[in-house]
């Protein structure tokens, strides 16, 4: 009798992708998955235990090794720096972090400020680019920064690039691409590497088909 894995999901816009995906790749989720409200939801028909995370606390779960798998993306996984392996590249959720603000500004030459999700990623990036920055961390509604004033720039994810169009914001810079990763605990992979290596391959067949 195979053993139970437990997978840490991303509550939000990368759910409902990644649950397509698993069941692209041949495993069997009820119907009602992306729909309830339960933050446990128990498949035993494939001995998936799912637990529905915030997307930034999805590497905590895996680094802790309460969750074996976790669907996490590279955005927070460049914010988090976690012990954890990364298995694949789900190529799902696809977007990019840039650095946007008010059309036709420059930073301010006193004190620039950039307002972000990611402080990490953005004050490293500045730092790269010999621009000394303060960094302000907020924790949604980015785009509110500049239009109100309390940044010269914003660090965000864009998707679409409707929330930077509909609130007339511009972009500046690119900063990387983003997807979704297949992530793993360092000793799940170590004592359930047989049952970890299967999701893998047939998650990879899944992949190399849309790519290919
Ligand atoms: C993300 C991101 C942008 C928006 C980009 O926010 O922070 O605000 O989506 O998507 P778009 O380019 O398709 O408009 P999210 O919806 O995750 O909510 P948040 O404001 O709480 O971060």
């Amino acid at each position: 009798m195979s053993e139970w894995l437990t997978i840490a999901m991303p509550k939000g816009r990368i759910f409902d992708e990644a649950a397509e995906l698993l069941r692209q790749a041949g495993f069997n989720l009820p119907p009602e998955f992306e729909d309830s409200r339960k933050l446990i939801i128990d498949v035993e028909e494939e001995k998936f235990r799912f637990i529905l995370a915030k997307p930034m606390d999805v590497p905590t779960y895996v680094e802790h090794g309460v969750a074996d798998l976790g669907i996490a993306g590279k955005d927070v996984m460049l914010e988090e720096e976690r012990d954890i392996y990364e298995l694949l590249d789900l190529q799902i959720s696809d977007c990019y972090l840039a650095v946007a603000g008010l059309p036709h500004t420059n930073m301010n030459d006193i004190a620039p400020k950039v307002a972000t999700k990611y402080p990490k990623v953005a004050a490293a990036y500045f730092r790269e680019q010999g621009e000394q920055v303060e960094v302000i961390k907020l924790n949604g509604s980015i785009e509110l920064a500049p239009l109100i004033g309390l940044s010269d720039r914003i660090v965000d994810i864009v998707s679409t690039g409707r929330t930077l169009k509909e609130n007339g914001l511009v972009e500046y810079e690119k900063i990387e691409t983003i997807t979704s990763r297949l992530i793993v605990n360092p000793v799940s992979y170590r004592i359930k590497d047989r049952r970890i290596s299967e999701i893998v391959e047939r998650l990879n067949l899944v992949i190399s088909d849309v790519v290919g």
